[in-house]
């Protein structure tokens, strides 16, 4: 059996206005009517092959994960704050037996074939198994400087041991990787052996791991919560899991998947996740639209009215507007609405 560790701790300000600080992307209904992060507990709702989960978030997102997790089964590992993800794995991990295996998953992408996740997260337990730190693999279409990349090598169980690992390589790197081929991009999503991942962490950052088995040593529980001790953890130099370990492992894997994968990293890409009119329209909310085509509308009150628009998203949310054009998207986060919030 697997435990799924979701990750809800991230904020995100490039799918501003509708994502704000007290109502961030994972518990925000944007692809289907049910919200990211309760996609991914039903992802991991299988109890073929998936343990009750375990979810690690913070306080200030406490309150939107218990009411989402409703009556499901699952224990909450409350961080005293926020410290990037490697803390956040490595507390769940210390919770488990050394041999449980974990399937990493994070709390705000859409994967639109649930069966192939499934199917991925079996092979990447079972290379887990065998102590190997595993990441899925997604194809790339773009030189996208938001993700790791993944240059696989030799065969191994149904994926290949990993050449080399690189998060977030610049844009001419990115272009580099892509040119040369044999690159996948890293999905977020990992399978560890829960006492396996704690060893690497002690070898690459070791004040990390002690810090975190501190912290749930003098842990406490309280019903369906974990609270782990505040001091400890705040001594912690936070890191991503993508620098702490997967850069750093001698023992990285991946399994390909092809799974209608997306970080729904802003508007452009949750339009490309929603599905359209005929016209390639995506409108939630009331909308007229005459002579548009690839336009995204999102009004939670107004009515939007447009015409002769193309590959533009029009949102409105409260007392926010918000006009771009899809490339322009990525740079919401740059709006100093965005970072007001
Ligand atoms: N509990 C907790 N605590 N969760 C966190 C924290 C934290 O301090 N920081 C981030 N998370 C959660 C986020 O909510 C998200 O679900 C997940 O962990 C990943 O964090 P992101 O901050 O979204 O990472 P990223 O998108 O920059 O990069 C990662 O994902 C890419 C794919 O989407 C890396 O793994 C990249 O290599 C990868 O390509
Ligand atoms: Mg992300």
């Amino acid at each position: 059996t697997i435990h799924p560790v979701i990750m809800c701790g991230g904020s995100g300000t490039r799918l501003w206005p509708r994502s704000r600080k007290t109502m961030p992307k994972p518990f925000l209904p944007l692809v289907g009517e049910t919200t990211l992060f309760e996609e991914t507990l039903a992802r991991c709702d299988d109890a073929a092959l998936f343990a009750a989960p375990i979810v690690v978030t913070g306080t200030a997102h406490l309150a939107h994960v218990e009411a989402q997790v409703g009556g499901r089964e699952a224990l909450v590992v409350v961080e005293p704050e926020a410290k990037n993800t490697a803390p956040a794995i490595a507390l769940a991990a210390a919770l488990l037996p050394p041999e449980a295996i974990i399937l990493v998953c994070p709390s705000d992408h859409h994967i639109a074939d649930v069966p192939s996740f499934r199917a991925a997260a079996r092979a990447a337990a079972a290379l887990a198994e065998e102590d190997y730190m595993v990441a899925f693999g997604i194809t790339p279409t773009h030189p996208e400087t938001g993700f790791g990349y993944i240059k696989s090598g030799d065969p191994l169980g149904h994926g290949h041991a990993v050449d080399r690992f690189v998060e977030k390589p610049d844009l001419e790197r990115a272009q580099g990787f892509l040119a040369e081929g044999g690159y996948s991009w890293n999905g977020g999503i990992f399978a560890f052996r829960a006492g396996a991942f704690l060893a690497e962490l002690a070898q690459h950052r070791p004040a990390m791991a002690a810090a975190v088995r501190e912290a749930v040593d003098k842990g406490r529980r309280d019903g369906a919560r974990f609270h782990p001790a505040a001091e400890p953890f705040a001594r912690i130099e936070g890191d991503s899991v993508d620098y702490a370990v997967m850069e750093a492992t001698s023992r990285a894997a991946m399994v390909p998947v092809a799974m209608g994968w997306s970080d729904i990293g802003g508007w452009s890409a949750l339009r490309d996740a929603r599905s359209g009119d005929h016209h390639g329209n995506r409108v939630r909310g009331n909308a007229e639209l005459v002579d548009c085509r690839n336009v995204l509308v999102e009004t939670d009150g107004p009515r939007v009215s447009a015409i002769g628009l193309h590959d533009v998203a029009i949102v409105v949310d409260g007392d926010e507007v918000l006009v771009t054009t899809m490339d322009g998207a990525q740079l919401v986060g740059k709006l100093s609405g965005a970072a007001r919030q």
